[in-house]
């Protein structure tokens, strides 16, 4: 089952935050919290497992803003897009494996020749919150990437875990480029 994501306006963010996240949302029209929402919470107004071990989605990148982020659900989960500049790509690659306690480098998680789109699965890997960051006027912690206001977890602009209790980077999901501006999840 593939579907084909699209623009949605703002909906209801949490009563604490006045962000007008961009927000991609699957064909299944769940809409995704945003903000220190806990994420199994959002999990379980999901489709069964059947129907999601099936799902894909596909979406035009055109939208994105450069050095902004877009959120996309796929499988019930919140997926970043960001759009990289050239100096946060720059940035991301010069991290040395030494400086990162879940060493990956920035080539690995990113797809050769499309550098400026990271592609990440939204979701805090120390208790499952959603970080902050995709817009740039959200705080985005000292590396420039997430912060997640849960705990203070701090990620990169690669998505990598840099500060705080996550014990792992954010997962890259399977993905590929169906044109330079179209890619699909799943
Ligand atoms: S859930 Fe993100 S820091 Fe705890």
């Amino acid at each position: 089952m593939s579907a084909t994501a699209h623009v949605q306006g703002d909906g209801h963010a949490p009563d604490h935050s006045k962000r007008d996240f961009l927000k991609l949302v699957a064909a299944s029209g769940a809409a995704i919290g945003v903000g220190s929402l806990a994420w199994p919470l959002i999990d379980s107004m999901n489709p069964s497992g059947d129907v999601l071990a099936l799902s894909s989605v596909e979406f035009d990148l055109a939208p994105v803003p450069l050095g902004q982020a877009v959120t996309v659900v796929w499988r019930g989960k919140p997926v970043f897009v960001r759009h990289r500049t050239p100096d946060e790509i720059k940035t991301a690659e010069a991290v040395k494996l030494s400086e990162l306690g879940d060493p990956q480098l920035d080539s690995d998680r990113v797809k050769a020749g499309h550098e400026q789109w990271l592609v990440v699965v939204g979701i805090c890997t120390h208790l499952g919150c959603v970080p902050l960051g995709n817009k740039s006027t959200d705080p985005r912690g000292d590396f420039g990437g997430w912060f997640c206001p849960c705990h203070g977890s701090q990620y990169d602009v690669s998505g990598r875990m840099r500060h705080g209790p996550a014990p792992a980077n954010l997962a890259v999901p399977p993905y590929a480029f169906m044109s330079d501006t179209r890619i699909k999840i799943g």
